[in-house]
């Protein structure tokens, strides 16, 4: 018999809660057999997995190292002051803050901490590529804060004078740039000129291609004298889910204090070690070949796509991430091809355009990336294939064979390549 923890602990589940462990069997098997395009999702390192299940869980940490509210600190204090110092390497700040459980409480605890309710922040608009918590009228923080919104322009690139306008205009507090489905780079000398040119502070969200960052693969926005970034530990880092606040040593207090007590109690523990550990193995040189392994991938697809003819907007990607027009492409809106994908074992998601004219439900597109699918080990032929079995599916809605034919072969695919800790 087996006498691993993973398989004592997979029997004892089993007969504790047989549900809950055949879900978690299911899950396995469909990460295992499907192709996993969602930008903001990975297969995160075994250690991670081992360290979020790991006695640390157990473990309230309320304040920070050596100003706990709680004793038996010891080994708590030594990772979390580990996971700072390596953060603080990483992305070339003064200060870390690694307590976030989440990159949207990461975001609220900058946003309270460095300003005040009523504040203006100029941020990307959420149909061009922004994140609900830059400031969307449906988020808590759209109604604390004054957001005013730039777009990007139909060709894809945002117009740095237009921002300054409108900087000019409305006396921002805090200039925020970084995005959720932009395929784009950005120009941070531009936004920290901007936000110089009003006094304003200088945010990056750089939770998506955090891990580009980190492996040097994109700019880092803290060469550009910006005040904070904040990133997710998931995502392209690969990490446990929790949020990551890096900044200039003058905002650490306000941050920190923000953090705790403003915005939560103890931190989760486990995922700070796990953090820990995801941020040193960001620093390794496979890494950074990984990272740029991501980009390759994307240009793949993207080449792929053009000579399918299926358009993408801005044209194609300068990251991780694709959004393709799927109702220019293929007359199918983002949701039914969301699913239809889902059928044949592609995971994607739907996708507002810039300034959609369709519903957020079922809007008019798709977002892929390519972060998953490289952590598996796939690479530029495999990207033109995956490209190949998009086109064919959506082009094919309703023959019910053709997609039975396409869900086989990406079966056998996926059955190539291993999936990180399974
Ligand atoms: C740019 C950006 N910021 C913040 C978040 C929020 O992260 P979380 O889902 O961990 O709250 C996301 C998540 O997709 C994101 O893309």
């Amino acid at each position: 018999m087996n006498g691993s923890p993973s398989h004592n602990y997979r029997t004892r589940l089993q007969s504790s809660d047989p549900a809950i462990h055949d879900a978690l069997v299911g899950e396995e098997k469909r990460q295992q057999a499907g192709i996993e395009l969602i930008p903001s999702e990975n297969y995160t390192y075994p250690e991670v997995l081992e360290l979020l299940g790991s006695v640390f869980t157990n473990k309230y940490s309320e304040g920070y190292p050596g100003k706990r509210y709680y004793g038996g600190q010891k080994y708590t204090d030594f990772i979390e002051i580990l996971a700072c110092e390596r953060a603080k390497k990483l992305f070339r700040g003064e200060h870390a803050n690694v307590q976030p459980l989440s990159g949207s409480a990461m975001n609220q605890a900058v946003y309270l901490g460095l300003l005040k309710p009523g504040d203006t922040i100029l941020a990307m608009e959420l149909s061009h590529g922004g994140h609900l918590t830059h400031g969307a009228p449906v988020s808590h923080m759209g109604t604390i804060f004054n957001f005013v919104r730039y777009k990007s322009l139909p060709d894809g690139t945002l117009d740095y004078h237009a921002i300054a306008q409108l900087a000019e205009k409305h006396k921002p507090q805090m200039v925020l740039c970084g995005y959720s489905s932009y395929p784009r780079d950005l120009d941070y000398a531009a936004f920290r000129q901007i936000a110089d040119s009003v006094g304003a502070l200088a945010m990056a969200d750089i939770s998506h291609y955090g891990g580009l960052v980190a492996g040097n693969a994109m700019a880092n926005p803290m060469d550009f004298g910006f005040d904070v970034i904040t990133t997710t530990t998931h995502k392209s880092l690969r990490g446990p889910r929790g949020g990551l606040i890096v900044s200039k040593l003058k905002h650490a207090k306000a941050i920190d204090k923000s953090v705790f007590p403003g915005l939560q109690g103890g931190p989760h523990m486990n995922a700070v070690a796990a953090i820990a550990t995801t941020l040193l193995k960001a620093q390794q040189p496979a890494f950074k070949e990984h990272c740029q392994q991501v980009l390759a991938n994307a240009q793949a697809l993207a080449e792929q796509f053009h000579k399918h003819a299926v358009t993408l907007v801005t044209g194609g990607t300068e990251n991780h991430l694709l959004v393709i027009n799927t109702i220019v492409s293929f007359d199918i809106n983002g949701h039914d091809a969301q699913e239809l994908l889902d059928q044949v074992g592609i995971t994607t998601n739907k996708q507002v355009i810039p300034d959609d004219p369709l519903s957020p439900a079922r809007p008019s597109g798709i977002r892929i990336g390519t972060p998953a699918a490289t952590t598996r080990g796939m690479l530029e032929p495999d990207m033109m294939k995956i490209a190949d079995w998009i086109t064919d599916t959506l082009n094919n809605p309703n023959d019910a064979n053709h997609l039975e034919t396409i869900s086989r072969q990406v079966n056998q695919f996926c059955a190539q390549f291993d999936v990180p800790g399974l």
